[in-house]
């Protein structure tokens, strides 16, 4: 099958064209085999209801084989459209992409697709923008103008002038859904700091290893000399933390991937704990446990964060803090890990928020309370540029959402995503190396390493 991979380089003369609509052609036909022999309806766009392998569930994820398949049609489509654009007025648009995270974050807040689904006057499904602008107290020809863009976008579909229904888009913009909180975060905490990125490249602390307390988001918050954790955990950051933990929680949609696609019974044996360093509110640990209920887990987290995370397991799981079977712990994962020879011991997002050096530090914090049967589970980026770095797939699709990740980390921590061979040399400084790499059907990889 034709792969589309950002590193190789076309020559001119070449049908590139032609080449990318075969990928397109061959991975559509494997999407359609695969949905045929599990009796599943063909992806769709305009129905207001999600597909069934949108479902963020272990029983619905998409077969390997399919998830390979898609990523190559996004990528050769990515590919083609910067082909067949006008680089100028591609360019263009380009300039105006803010627009996309400002608009959806109405739609998020505003929670449209509710209003629709409530107040729809139409066999369609539609609603007209007036009465949906009635609905949310806003201006109505304003309120069209941002429902044009965002049906522009594909999210929304406009049925006949002025009348939008959803569509499998919309139905995910619900008041109170994980997305407030992620374009929430887009429009207040991310996306203002990563529109500085030129102006603290021009700072002195942009050619230190650690600039930390200058980064693109001390400047635009006016707090110097302290990361980004210190701000979100000062008093007045409260709301924003809670922000935070609701996007961590829908960014563990790929926990259902990390459930489904890692060896959990070869890694804990029955009656084994798992320990979640820097685990959050605990999503990872409540995932795994669910399918794993003769386990204990520990999340470990700083004060702020296990007061939230209280709140989060006393609604989805209370029965296993009463018995026992979860514990809530506060830790600074700069110290020594305070659960001795657990089976396990999970870190999820946490080494791309730190250099090389703060990472040294929280892999010997839980070394030393490691046993020689113990392991380490990462579940984090690896960055693949090329395709040099021999095991890892790499298409244009996964480059684009790797790197905006890595600009995310520029913007908010002196940090970075890391390639096979910046994780191999960080490992190796404290005696470890990468063991293995799981197939897991998630954005991020997971793996796990062990001592040398
Ligand atoms: C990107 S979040 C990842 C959370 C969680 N692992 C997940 O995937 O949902 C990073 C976490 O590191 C925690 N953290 C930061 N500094 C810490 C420290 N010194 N000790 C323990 N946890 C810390 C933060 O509070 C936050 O929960």
């Amino acid at each position: 099958m034709t792969k589309v991979n950002p590193s190789i380089v076309h020559a001119p003369g070449e049908d590139l064209l032609w080449s990318l609509s075969q990928t397109i052609v061959d991975n559509i036909e494997v999407v359609r085999q695969e949905h045929q022999q599990q009796g599943l309806a063909p992806l769709y766009i305009d129905a207001a209801a999600p597909h069934s392998t949108d479902d963020p569930a272990v029983a619905s994820l998409p077969s390997v084989r399919e998830c390979k398949a898609r990523d190559q049609i996004l990528s050769a489509v990515s590919k083609l459209g910067a082909i067949v654009d006008h680089p100028v007025s591609r360019l263009a648009k380009l300039s105006s992409a803010y627009l996309d995270v400002s608009v959806l974050h109405f739609a998020a807040d505003n929670g449209i697709a509710d209003v629709i689904e409530r107040c729809a006057t139409r066999p369609d499904g539609a609603l007209h923008a007036t009465d949906i602008a009635k609905e949310i107290n806003m201006d109505a020809t304003r309120t069209t103008r941002l429902l044009r863009y965002l049906t522009a976008i594909h999210v929304f579909k406009e049925t006949s002038e002025g009348y939008f229904a959803n569509n499998r888009y919309s139905v995910h913009f619900k008041k109170g859904s994980p997305l407030e909180a992620v374009f929430g975060m887009g429009v207040y905490d991310v996306g203002p700091p990563a529109l500085r990125i030129n102006e603290f490249m021009k700072t002195p602390y942009a050619q230190q290893e650690d600039a930390t307390g200058h980064l693109p988001l001390n400047l635009q918050f006016d707090y110097p000399d302290k990361s980004m954790f210190a701000w979100m955990n000062e008093p007045f950051n409260k709301a924003r933390l809670e922000r935070f933990n609701r996007t961590m929680v829908m960014k563990s949609h790929d926990s259902y991937a990390v459930v489904a696609d890692v060896p959990w019974d070869e890694m804990i044996p029955k009656g084994g704990t798992l320990v979640d360093v820097g685990g959050g509110v605990g999503s990872l640990a409540l995932s795994v446990q669910a399918s794993r209920t003769d386990i204990k887990v520990v999340v470990q987290d700083q004060e702020m964060m296990i007061e939230q995370a209280k709140g989060f397991w006393s609604q989805k799981n209370p029965d296993a803090i009463k018995q026992g079977r979860a514990e809530l712990v506060v830790h600074d994962f700069f110290q020594k890990n305070p659960t001795q020879a657990a089976d396990l011991y999970t870190f999820r997002a946490i080494f791309h928020n730190w250099n090389d050096e703060r990472c040294a530090a929280i892999l010997k914090g839980t070394i030393e309370s490691m046993a020689p049967h113990s392991r380490i589970l990462v579940i984090d980026s690896i960055l693949n540029p090329t395709t040099v770095d021999a095991g890892f797939s790499s298409s244009v699709n996964e480059l684009r959402s790797d790197t905006q990740q890595d600009l995310t980390m520029m913007t908010l921590f002196p940090s970075l995503e890391r390639t096979r061979s910046d994780w191999d040399r960080l490992f190796a400084s404290v005696g470890l190396e990468i063991k293995r790499v799981f197939e897991v059907r998630s954005r991020k990889t997971t793996f796990e390493v062990g001592r040398i």
